[in-house]
């Protein structure tokens, strides 16, 4: 959920660090902090809300050459100056990713050997048991190694001690961490993008590695502090995908890269013949069941493809949230696949949802956008995303490209299992050859849907309805306009509206209606029906505009195969959702509450 980096080296540090932070922003941003060594002592400096109210207190030309700073998403207490990162107890100071789980019982006990503590969060415990147990210890990586085996939960930390003016060192359990060496200097971070400007060579410490980074010399250690090697990776995303590039928005930027996000996807996975399907998923054809976990948007990807993979390869598909699915008796086959759908691979849920499959003896798929994430290497198999680096907290291009991956699945094991024909499947492929020309000339089409933005902006509900995969689709139509926007919005089954929720309906209450699901078409303009008896203000989604004029507005997408026809029906419903935050002012990058990677529980 947070951001964090630590930089030393020859260059003054609080600079590398901030802007290193402002990377990383997306992950968290509800406080942040920096502390640094001046004079052989630890300064710490914080401050709440956005990363800019910190730089007002920092001095950019300070000459300190070692600091660590951390950007926030508040598990446990509020955001505050008080709560926010770095935290100091006696000799340390520590930035931490993550939730102690056991931080009341360690803090109960840090008590009883008179610790006092400032801040209401779990984190705090941590720089106190190091100050605890390095007074016997004297040494600070065995001190380290001691406090890892008492904390229980997901920590990534950083951590400086004032007796060791020359090293931060690092520790990683279930959050993500990274560390890398560059000309400038040496870091650890949260992601890649905070490393960037310096190198696109990277280590990706796993869970029990520690290590001490000086500014010439990177160590790793294992639990049993054991020097280990790790192999170093190469980012290969281009750095400018990291900049807004003239748009007003990275959101905006995202949605608009999307029709070469598609192209990219497609293009590394199939190249118009069936046997590029099978020598990328040819290891599908050993399974007969599957599951797909996922969170969020990554999770209404795989709603759609359950009803794409159950009508197109005749598969049994059960999705479920992974925060659920971690916790539920699973019922498998050994000819069952969990694929896990991830954008950042990183989402603890998600993670934990797929350790648990693989304690299971199940074999796990990541669909997965960030290269090296931890749901990407260690599930069984793998198949990237193509969509680049997405800043934008609300998912656009990462969620569009999971869904082609979606489609070239459903389309490999409708063929294999003799569900799509021949001329089906060159029918397929000549719709996939429109799909970027046909995204394209969706988003050049954004003022249609600015103006119909313009009419809802101020509602206080709207509501998205559909059936089947219209429903699916719904789900992330609802999820962009409230997770940006703050108006509350709900995706509703058409049919099932009239069972209780069409009470909420009132004159004017904005219902987007999808209908790209010709045998169901009639049956949810029956429902449309029903709510514009009520004053609904109806705006209507579909490939045909009809001649009876039910509806208020409507977004005309273009027809083409089922398989890929929800990749077409998100982007109006993408961009209504940009104005109408956009409208009401919202901070549409960094929506409140939000982070980009969900790395706690
Ligand atoms: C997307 O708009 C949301 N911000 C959120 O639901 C996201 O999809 C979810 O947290 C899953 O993230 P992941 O794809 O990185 O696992
Ligand atoms: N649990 C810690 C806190 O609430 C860290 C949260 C985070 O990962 O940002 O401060």
């Amino acid at each position: 959920m947070c951001g964090i980096i630590g930089y030393i080296g020859a260059s003054k540090a609080i600079p590398i660090v901030y802007s290193g932070l402002a990377s990383l922003e997306y992950r968290g941003y509800d406080s942040a902090g920096i502390a640094y060594f001046l004079n052989d002592d630890i300064k710490v400096i914080k401050e709440k809300g956005k990363l800019i109210n910190l730089k007002e207190k920092l001095n950019f030309d300070t000459d300190t050459f070692l600091a660590i700073g951390h950007t926030r998403w508040a598990t446990h207490g509020e955001a505050s100056i008080t709560n926010a990162h770095p935290h100091s107890v006696g000799k340390f100071t520590v930035v931490h990713n993550g939730i102690i789980e056991n931080y009341s019982t360690l803090k109960e006990e840090l008590k009883m050997r008179g610790y006092t503590f400032k801040s209401e969060t779990d984190t705090e415990v941590i720089p106190a048991l190091l100050d605890y147990y390095y007074k016997d210890e004297q040494d600070i990586l065995k001190t380290i190694n001691k406090v890892s085996k008492k904390l229980i939960g997901s920590f990534a930390l950083g951590i400086i001690c004032r007796d060791d003016a020359n090293a931060i060192y690092a520790l990683k359990n279930s959050s993500p961490l990274i560390i890398a060496k560059s000309k400038t200097g040496n870091f650890l971070a949260s992601d890649v993008p905070a490393i960037l400007k310096y190198t696109n060579k990277y280590i990706l410490l796993d869970d029990g590695d520690m290590a001490k980074i000086t500014k010439d010399t990177i160590t790793i250690y294992d639990t049993n502090l054991n020097t280990v090697n790790k192999e170093t990776l190469t980012f290969t995303g281009s750095k400018k995908t990291a900049e807004k590039n003239g748009y007003e928005h990275f959101m905006l930027k995202e949605i608009n890269e999307q029709d070469k996000v598609f192209k990219d996807t497609i293009g590394s996975y199939f190249d118009g013949t069936i046997n590029s399907l099978e020598k990328n998923f040819g290891f599908l054809k050993n399974f007969k069941k599957i599951n797909i976990v996922a969170c969020g948007s990554a999770y209404h990807t795989g709603v759609i493809a359950k009803h794409l993979i159950e009508e197109y390869a005749n598969i049994l598909v059960y999705t479920e949230v992974a925060s659920e699915y971690r916790y539920q008796k699973n019922f498998y086959d050994e000819d069952t696949l969990v694929i896990l759908v991830s954008q950042s691979g990183e989402t603890a849920d998600t993670l934990a949802a797929l350790r648990k499959a693989k304690n299971d003896g199940i074999k796990t798929l990541a669909i997965v956008n960030v290269l090296g994430s931890s749901v990407a290497r260690e599930s069984d198999y793998c198949i990237y995303t193509k969509a680049g680096i997405e800043v934008s907290v609300a998912t656009t291009k990462a969620y569009l490209s999971q869904l082609t991956v979606f489609s070239l699945i459903t389309m490999y094991l409708g063929y294999i299992n003799k569900v799509i024909k021949k001329d089906e499947l060159e029918s397929i492929f000549k719709d996939i050859k429109k799909m970027p020309k046909l995204i394209k000339e969706e988003i050049n089409n954004y003022q249609e849907y600015y103006n119909i933005a313009d009419k809802i902006s101020k509602n206080k509900q709207i509501f998205f309805i559909g059936r089947g995969l219209d429903y699916a689709n719904s789900l992330e139509g609802s999820l962009k306009l409230k997770e940006i926007s703050y108006i509350n919005s709900v995706a509703y089954q058409a049919g099932e509206l009239k069972h209780g929720t069409i009470s909420l309906i009132e004159a004017s209450t904005p219902v987007i209606a999808i209908a790209t699901n010709k045998d169901l078409v009639d049956k949810t303009i029956s429902n449309i029906k029903e709510t514009k008896a009520r004053g609904a203000f109806v705006i209507y989604e579909s490939f045909i505009e009809p001649v009876d004029k039910f509806y208020d507005e409507f977004i005309k997408i273009p027809e083409v195969h089922p398989i890929l026809e929800s990749i077409l029906t998100i982007i109006p419903l993408q961009l209504l959702a940009y104005k109408v935050a956009k409208n009401n002012n919202c901070d549409i990058d960094k929506p409140r509450n939000l982070a980009k990677s969900v790395t706690v529980e």
